[in-house]
C-alpha cells in the first residue's frame, strides 16, 4: 500500500495575502510549497518570449509540457524560478506577466499538461498549495482547504504599497481595474473557474493582518493532528 502525503490546499484571488500565508506555514511545519501561480506564469512568460500567440491553445499546451522549470531557494528566503536555466524570479512578478498568465490559464489543455507537475511536488512529510484550483481540482483529497478572501479594493492598495517599495509608480486606480478584470476572468472561464471547495474554510482577510489568519489555520492545523516535519506549527 502507498501511503500519500498531506496536502494542505490554499486557494484565492491575488493579494489576499496567500502567499505569505503558505510560505509561513510551509516553513513551520517543515513541508514543501507549491507556487501554482508560478507554473501559469512560466507559460505566460516563455509564450510571449517565443512569440506565441495567448489564443493559440495547442502551441499553448506543447509550450506547457515542455517547460524546463526549476524552483531554487531564492537570496531573500524566497523562491526562485529558473527557466529553461534563466533566473525569471523576478520577471515573472511584473503586471504583464499576471495579466498574460490570466489568459494561459483559461486554456483547458494548458491547464491539463501541468497537472503533473503538480502531483510531483506532492512529497513526504506534506505539501503546502498556492493557487486558485488545488482543493477543487489539483488535490480534491487534501487534509485541510483555506479559501482567502478579501475586497478588491483593499487587495489594490496592498499591491500598490508592494510595487512603491520597489520604486515603482503604477496608479492605484489602474491596479484596481486590472485586478478586477483578472477576478472576473479567473471566476469565469469554464475550467476549474476560481470558487472556494464546498468544504474549504472561507477567511476575509480584509481586516486581518498576516498574524492574525496565520493564528487561524495554525488552530485549523492542531485540530486536525498534522505531523510536521518540525517541532512546531
Ligand atoms: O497567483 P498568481 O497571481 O501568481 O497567478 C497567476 C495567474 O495564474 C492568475 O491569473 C490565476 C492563474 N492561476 C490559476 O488559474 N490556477 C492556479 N492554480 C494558480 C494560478
Amino acid at each position: 500500500m502507498t501511503t500519500t502525503a498531506p496536502v494542505i490546499a490554499v486557494d484565492g484571488p491575488s493579494g489576499t495575502g496567500k502567499g505569505t500565508l503558505c510560505a509561513r506555514l510551509a516553513e513551520g511545519l517543515g513541508w514543501h510549497l507549491l507556487d501554482s501561480g508560478a507554473l501559469y506564469r512560466a507559460v505566460a512568460l516563455a509564450a510571449l518570449a517565443a512569440g506565441v500567440d495567448l489564443d493559440d491553445e495547442s502551441a499553448l499546451a506543447r509550450l506547457a509540457a515542455g517547460l524546463q522549470l526549476d524552483f531554487t531557494a531564492a537570496a531573500d528566503a524566497g523562491i526562485g524560478v529558473h527557466l529553461g536555466g534563466e533566473d525569471v524570479t523576478e520577471r515573472l512578478r511584473t503586471e504583464d506577466c499576471g495579466a498574460a498568465a490570466s489568459r494561459v490559464a483559461a486554456c483547458p489543455a494548458v491547464r491539463t499538461a501541468l497537472l503533473a507537475r503538480q502531483h510531483a511536488c506532492r512529497r513526504a512529510p506534506g505539501l503546502i498549495a498556492d493557487g486558485r484550483d488545488m482543493g477543487t481540482v489539483v488535490f480534491p483529497d487534501a487534509v485541510l482547504k483555506i479559501f482567502l478572501t478579501a475586497s478588491a479594493e483593499e487587495r489594490a492598495r496592498r499591491r500598490h504599497k508592494q510595487l512603491k517599495e520597489k520604486g515603482m509608480n503604477v496608479s492605484l486606480a489602474q491596479l484596481f481595474q486590472d485586478i478586477a478584470g483578472r477576478d472576473e476572468r479567473d471566476r469565469e472561464r469554464s475550467v476549474a473557474p476560481l470558487r472556494p471547495a464546498v468544504d474549504a474554510t472561507v477567511i476575509d482577510t480584509t481586516q486581518l493582518s498576516v498574524e492574525d489568519v496565520l493564528a487561524v489555520v495554525r488552530r485549523l492545523v492542531r485540530e486536525r493532528d498534522l505531523k510536521t516535519g518540525t517541532t512546531h506549527v
